[in-house]
């Protein structure tokens, strides 16, 4: 009953959207067949309070009494610094990491690549594109080639990984001319990975080494092709950045607050400060000061044993969407064969050891990556940071989930300029101690929503904010939780405070140009079903299956505010429908788009969205909008990505003149396998994961 492969309906079979019963079976382990995650009963500030704003922008709030944080108030916060991690001699460019965008605009007029359901990638005329890597080529030099009959864990563990999700890429040089290319890779579909796969208890020890290999991240250095747009994979010099992160074997530093507490130790790790290995590494971001951070998401579905938990860890496991009922959850993958820490009824506390932002640092690459529990643990899509104007770094964060909450976290300390070796010493411990928040969203049109999307008779979703105090340093602002409980189990937090529930809240970015915050929110058709929660201004489609852009401007313009104001500039799906809404622009001009889950941002600020699901029957893709000006909302599509397949990362060079998506499982479709491919994708034999870069063939800029 454990086989994977009779858990799969009919060949092609959609879910939400068109993303493929497979997809959901191995990337989140069928998180939609399972009960909301969220049975909380919380109430959030729309229901609680009067959605009126005063003429400040400030909530009126009088009925929620504590939980309301003073207007405008920044933070300090106390926290024990730790010591700063060894060996931070890496060479780093004079790059200024912080200082990619400006404020501004530039007309797209490119023209937009129409829907399309064709294995290929497709960018507008005058563009092109390449392969830059794809799973199973070299990373670590020497690396043997990609033999899909013989894969073993030291095999994969030096080839490039499977699934490739986040994309940064950081210059090595000033120029441009050689950059290192850092990429997640999330997952694993044994089904095209493996010959003959008939479940998962018939592939070899070594087979699931190997999986657990393919898994992590990859830092690969680049250099530019002649002076074009288009990059390569160096293969002279020394090549000594080359280095695969795994869940097989890397070891992890834990730093903050919860590292070493009772919920992270474990019988390889008394002590609960070093894990072996990162699980399901989604979305990402680069720091200021030239770091990649990674957000550990689906982690859930890598463990077995939850059945024989006692009943206060089976609560906690049971709030991150894992079984506690069946010894082995529907799609199990069986890595317990290779690594009995992920049996929780062995090592109840393993589980406690992911989910949480991983920082790499790519220019030292003997460096331990570090697991940084200030930031809190849940379903992290990814984090990215900004220095606000007071100096304190701000990341913002999603936890991708139906009815999950959206999150930030300010630092004690400042960001020191430059890249010296003293500056950027101190700036690896940003991440290390701060304060955590959860946010809640008032509405100025409550009464006027209906779950069918139409416009509120503003002329706007939108409301005002605010971020309520979780936990700072070693001190809990949320009752009955010590500090460690928050970090560690920061949903029950967020019930706790009552957080505002979300569309599945993806990537969070941070425009460096304005400040303001961007939040993917893919979908989720829950909402407003059953005994789930309604729609409401910031979620307000009954089923939404097309998912919205949430812009948040913190108040005073300040990252660090406890107040902020949001409105939703787009509302996806297909234009014609009334239950869109792109700014207001003509919708004649506009693409249709579905279900967004990446956003980016190129040099002049505009912004970048790539797509996971289409609901609208075409490929997924890459869409750019100008978001400042009367251009706001004129949203184009840039590319599509081979079938089945899902467009992630984006990453926009800061010259301008490249743009990297990572080509998530292409031909990942029921009843596909290694030998029936259902993509060739990219070299025509089966399909592969791959990470493309597009550059117009006459090297001006992208997009205009
Ligand atoms: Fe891995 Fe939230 O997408
Ligand atoms: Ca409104
Ligand atoms: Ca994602």
């Amino acid at each position: 009953m454990s086989d994977r492969r009779r858990l799969l309906p009919l060949l092609g079979a959609n879910r939400h959207g068109s993303r493929d019963s497979m997809t959901c079976l191995y990337r989140c382990g069928n998180a939609c067949d399972h009960p909301v995650p969220n049975t909380s009963d919380n109430q959030y500030l729309g229901d609680m309070i009067s959605t009126e704003v005063s003429r400040r922008g400030v909530v009126r709030a009088g009925a929620i009494g504590a939980l309301v944080l003073g207007v405008g108030g920044s933070l300090a916060g106390a926290g024990a610094a730790s010591a700063a991690p060894a060996g931070t001699t890496a060479d780093v460019p004079e790059v200024d990491f912080a200082a990619r965008q400006q404020s501004g605009s530039r007309a797209l007029t490119f023209k937009a690549v129409p829907p399309n359901k064709l294995d290929s990638l497709i960018v507008p005329n005058g563009y092109d594109h390449s392969v830059v890597l794809r799973w199973g080529d070299e990373v670590v030099p020497g690396a043997p080639a990609l033999d899909v009959h013989n894969q073993t864990g030291a095999r994969q563990s030096k080839q490039f990984g499977y699934n490739n999700d986040f994309v940064g890429v950081l210059p090595l040089t000033s120029s441009g001319k050689r950059v290192l290319l850092v990429v997640n890779h999330e997952y694993t579909n044994e089904d095209l990975m493996f010959p003959g796969f008939t479940s998962q208890d018939a592939l070899t020890v070594e087979q699931v080494k190997a999986a657990m290999a393919a898994h992590g991240l990859s830092v690969v250095e680049l250099e530019r092709v002649d002076d074009t747009g288009e990059y390569r994979v160096r293969d002279n010099g020394s090549r000594k950045y080359n280095r695969r992160i795994t869940a097989l074997a890397t070891k992890f530093d834990v730093t903050g607050p919860a590292a070493g507490s009772a919920y992270l130790q474990t019988a390889a790790d008394p002590k609960g400060r070093t894990v072996i290995g990162t699980l399901n590494n989604c979305a990402g971001g680069i720091t200021p000061w030239g770091t990649v951070l990674s957000g550990e998401e689906n982690f859930n579905q890598y463990f077995v044993g939850g059945n024989e938990a006692s009943a206060d860890v089976k609560a906690k496991l049971s709030r991150y969407g894992i079984d506690t009922t069946n010894r082995y959850p529907s799609g199990s993958r069986k890595w317990e064969r290779a690594d009995e820490r992920f049996d929780l009824a062995k090592h109840p506390n393993e589980a406690n050891r992911f989910g949480w932002i991983v920082e790499v640092d790519p220019f030292d690459p003997e460096s331990r990556p570090r697991k940084h529990t200030a930031l809190g643990r849940f379903k992290h899509e990814g984090a990215n940071v900004i220095v606000a104007k007071n100096g304190h770094v701000v990341a913002y964060m999603g936890d991708d989930e139906r009815f999950d909450y959206l999150y930030k976290f300010v630092s004690d300390k400042k960001f020191e300029k430059g890249n010296s070796n003293k500056a950027r010493e101190h700036n690896l411990t940003l991440l290390e101690s701060g304060t955590l928040y959860v946010a809640k969203l008032g509405y100025t049109s409550a009464a006027e929503i209906d779950g069918s999307g139409k416009l509120p008779s503003d002329g706007a979703f939108n409301g005002q904010g605010q971020w309520i105090k979780l936990v700072s340093g070693d001190q809990s602002f949320v009752e009955g939780m010590t500090a460690a409980e928050v970090l560690t189990f920061t949903r029950l937090a967020g019930d706790k405070v009552g957080a505002t529930k979300m569309d599945r809240p993806e990537d969070v970015e941070p425009s460096l140009a304005t400040g303001k915050v961007y939040v993917a929110l893919t979908n989720n058709t829950a909402r407003g079903t059953g005994s789930n929660p309604k729609a409401d201004e910031a979620n307000p489609r009954t089923s939404n299956r097309h998912g919205h852009i949430l812009e948040l401007v913190e108040d005073g313009g300040d990252n660090t505010s406890l107040t902020f104001t949001w409105s939703l500039p787009i509302v996806c799906g297909d234009p014609a429908d009334p239950a869109t809404y792109f700014s207001g622009y003509d919708k004649t001009k506009v693409s249709p788009i579905s279900c967004p889950d990446n956003v980016a941002f190129d040099s002049v600020g505009n912004l970048w969205i790539s797509t996971d699901g289409n609901a609208l029957g075409s490929n997924d893709g890459l869409f750019v909008t100008p978001i400042e000006g009367p251009e706001k909302g004129h949203l184009k599509q840039f590319l599509t990505v081979p079938v089945g397949g899902e467009t992630c990362g984006p990453f926009i060079t800061s010259d301008d003149r490249s743009v990297f998506v990572a080509v998530q499982h292409p031909g990942e479709i029921s009843g596909a396998s290694l030998e029936n491919p259902a993509s060739n994708w990219p070299d025509g034999d089966f399909a592969k994961p791959g990470v493309v870069v597009t550059w117009r063939v006459d090297g001006g800029p992208i997009g205009a």
